[in-house]
């Protein structure tokens, strides 16, 4: 057997031998593929790259069909029962686990960044009372780019670890005043005796207490759900990050992008919509007609289905999990029993199994965001919180990667040619 691929061009009869690499071919060597020396080459047209390879990348791997889910190797399901987010962080950052030593560095590191300049805070301050707290996010940490402007100078590894560092470690502050500030409550400081999910849970709920006092339940399910987020390969928000980050710019511009990608619709946005369809659906006597309505294509079952995963999505099962840790202090969501019913019947039912359709990670995460009184805008930033060591360990890859390039895509050109220009004063004579 031979790795390659050959290629007749029926237009001309000549044959081109493609050599097959990890499962792919190199657009590039399409080029050679010609009419004649004066046309270009064959290239391909791949909106939205659905079937194409931008990157290598050794940082997260999913099996789709078999619903797998790895970081660096080490499955998505032990990582949230056994570790914590940080250390999962260090893990995407670095490549592999820490020696205690190298956690507690990291740990600290983290923890004592947590500030950011006064000045970020009255930039913040400066946004309409009504403000959405991504835009919020995603302003502030481009804002930060001008704090650090030596984060510009990117061939640097010691430069690159402590904006990202700064980054992780900034991300709670940033979201939790976006927060407050929808609120009209006082921004809350930083507590570096907490843990990272407790420290943000202080600086979302406290109040006039001299010390918050965080659920350790809570912040355990606000750390799983992180963990959950992480990072997961080359999704739209990722490709933003490296895009921009293909430029060259420094790490905050590139992870405002990434920011700016999760905000869209399609990509963070479908928590709430399982939530408002959970809403719509009222109670377990209606699930049936919702599902007539799904099945005659009237309405589409939120929180099911994947581009990627053909199978039940890992961080479904361990959110589902997560829900009851989340219950027992809050008191269970009474829409709960509404998704759980759904899921039951939708698992079962021919139209859903032959389309291997599923629950995804968004079908209970809405339930606990609301639970813990999070408004739905709250949503993304959650994610983009727990996305950011993602967002730069595929960052700092991309930076390393010596095959990497500009990301500059080729158009299929539909306008027009040669036109000859009238001025102005002419053409509206
Ligand atoms: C995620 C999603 C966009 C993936 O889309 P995709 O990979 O392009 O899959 P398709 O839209 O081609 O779906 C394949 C088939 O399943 C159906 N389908 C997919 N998701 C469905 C859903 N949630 N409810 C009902 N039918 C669904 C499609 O109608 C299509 O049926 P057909 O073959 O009869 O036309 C899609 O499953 C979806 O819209 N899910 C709901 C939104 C959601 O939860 N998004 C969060 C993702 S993390």
């Amino acid at each position: 057997m031979t790795d390659s691929l050959t290629v007749r061009d029926n237009r001309t009869g000549a044959e081109y031998e493609i050599p097959i690499t990890d499962g792919t071919i190199k657009a590039a060597d399409l080029g050679q593929i010609k009419l004649n020396d004066d046309t270009p080459g064959i290239a391909t047209y791949d909106p939205g790259f659905v079937n194409t390879a931008s990157c290598r990348s050794s940082v997260t791997f999913i099996d789709g069909e078999k619903g797998i889910l790895e970081y660096r190797g080490y499955p998505i399901e032990q990582l949230a029962e056994k570790s914590n987010f940080l250390e999962v962080a260090y893990l995407l950052v670095h490549g592999e686990l820490p020696t205690k030593e190298q956690y507690d560095h990291w740990v600290h590191h983290i923890t004592y960044h947590t500030f950011v300049h006064e000045n970020v805070k009255a930039f913040m301050q400066g946004f309409r009372y009504d403000a959405h707290p991504m835009g919020m996010l995603m302003a502030s940490v481009g804002a930060l780019s001008t704090f650090y402007p030596e984060a510009a100078n990117i061939s640097d590894p010691d430069n690159r670890q402590i904006q990202i560092i700064r980054m992780i470690a900034k991300m709670p502050t940033l979201g939790a005043w976006a927060f407050r500030h929808a609120q009209g409550k006082p921004y809350v400081y930083p507590d570096n005796d907490l843990s990272y999910a407790e420290n943000f849970m202080s600086m979302l709920f406290k109040m006039s207490e001299v010390k918050y006092d965080p659920d350790p339940r809570i912040a355990k399910a606000l750390d799983t759900l992180f963990i959950l987020h992480a990072d997961h390969e080359q999704n739209c928000s990722t490709n933003a990050v490296r895009s921009v980050g293909s430029s060259q710019v420094d790490p905050y511009s590139a992870v405002s992008a990434g920011i700016g990608a999760l905000f869209g619709p399609l990509h963070g946005g479908a928590n709430e919509a399982v939530l408002k369809m959970l809403r719509r659906i009222g109670n377990k006597s209606e699930i049936p007609a919702f599902i007539e309505g799904v099945k005659n294509g009237n309405e589409r079952l939120m929180g099911f289905g994947h581009r990627v995963y053909k199978n039940y999505d890992p961080r479904a099962k361990i959110i589902k999990k997560a829900c009851d840790d989340v219950f027992e202090v809050t008191g269970v969501n009474p829409l709960l029993e509404v998704a759980q019913e759904l899921e039951k019947i939708a698992l079962e039912d021919e139209y859903f199994v032959k389309r291997k359709l599923y629950p995804n990670v968004d079908f209970y995460s809405g339930l606990i965001y609301e639970a813990l009184e999070f408004p739905p805008e709250m949503f993304t930033v959650l994610f983009a919180i727990g996305r950011t060591p993602g967002w730069l360990a595929q960052w700092q890859e991309l930076i390393e990667d010596k095959e990497q390039k500009i990301a500059r895509p080729k158009q299929i050109y539909t306008g027009d040619r040669q036109l000859t220009f009238v001025p102005a004063e002419e053409r509206w004579a």
